[in-house]
């Protein structure tokens, strides 16, 4: 039975390449996206889901991460000596959003190896949440708890997607899908970064999912098949998930809301406008120069 989901895992390992070179020294997950590290605005969703645990599946310098949300008591005493009221209940509240457990991936050998990481930290039955770091999805309803919605409703695993533009297919692990009701799919195939003309649809997951133990079953076979000469392929989730639907079963949602793929530059920049835009404190002066710097005569400068 898939109910009361406890559990996010947050793989935040990988090298973060398509962020370099800001993400040299710094975790891609820490870049900021307005005002807080990118990282932040995933958590905020998955508590807002009502899941409070969170493992994080890292590697080595990642630790700066599971800084961010513990407490940083000298600057806590720094705030409050400095009677900046506001800014230490905002700094406390971000130590206290979640549980955090931390897995060590040791080597970087896909989405599919990092999931598998966190085998152990899942009960025998237990349905659990994983969320990537590169889509930020904003909704009144947040992503994960759109999926948990469908999940305890079917008794099914869940994957999150959203349809992408054509010529941007092969950045995602794409659908082929049977629309059941509105907006909700029986995953009939799915595969991982297709070529553009090989595509079955335009649904791309959009790194949200709701899965049982099982796929660790489906993952464990693919990590036992998966030579070290096979360093470049990666072990993929997708490829767990394809078995899935086709032993058992697997549904897909299209989701709500609007989305940043922050690893796209031009996304990172628009997502960082977007949360500028939200700040009544700040969305007058904000837009005066967005549209100072729109003004044709000052780009020809
Ligand atoms: C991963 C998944 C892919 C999914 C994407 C969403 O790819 O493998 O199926 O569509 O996340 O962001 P990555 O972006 O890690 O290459």
């Amino acid at each position: 039975m898939i109910k009361e989901v406890k559990k996010a895992i947050i793989p935040v390992a990988g090298w973060g390449t398509r962020s370099l070179p800001a993400s040299k020294n710094v975790p891609k997950e820490m870049l900021p996206v307005y005002n807080k590290p990118a990282v932040q605005h995933i958590v905020e969703e998955v508590i807002n889901s009502g899941i409070k645990d969170v493992i994080f599946i890292t590697s080595k310098n990642k630790s700066i991460i599971e800084d961010h949300f513990d407490y940083n008591l000298a600057l806590e005493w720094v705030l409050e000596r400095q009677g900046k009221t506001k800014l230490l209940e905002e700094v406390r509240k971000v130590s206290e959003m979640i549980n955090i457990i931390s897995v060590r991936q040791k080597k970087q050998l896909g989405l599919g190896h990092a999931v598998y990481c966190a085998k152990d930290l899942i009960k025998k039955d237990e349905a659990f949440a994983v969320i990537l770091g590169d889509d930020l999805i904003f909704n009144p309803v947040p992503g994960i708890k759109q999926l948990l919605d469908v999940a305890e409703r079917e008794d099914m695993c869940v994957v999150g997607v959203m349809p992408v533009k054509r010529n941007k297919v092969s950045r995602y692990g794409i659908i082929k899908g049977e629309e059941i009701s509105p907006n909700l799919y029986r995953v009939i195939d799915i595969v991982e970064k297709p070529k553009v003309d090989e595509a079955p649809s335009n649904l791309a997951v959009v790194g949200r999912y709701i899965l049982t133990p099982v796929i660790f079953d489906f993952l464990e076979e693919l990590i036992k098949n998966h030579s070290e000469e096979d360093i470049k392929e990666e072990i993929q989730l997708t490829s767990a998930l394809q078995v899935l639907a086709k032993k058992r079963k697997l549904l897909a949602v299209k989701l709500k809301g609007i989305r940043f793929d922050i690893g796209d530059w031009a996304e990172y920049l628009v997502a960082n406008l977007y949360f500028g835009l939200q700040d009544p404190e700040l969305k007058e002066d904000l837009k005066e120069k967005i549209n100072e710097f729109l003004n044709p005569s000052l780009i020809l400068k």
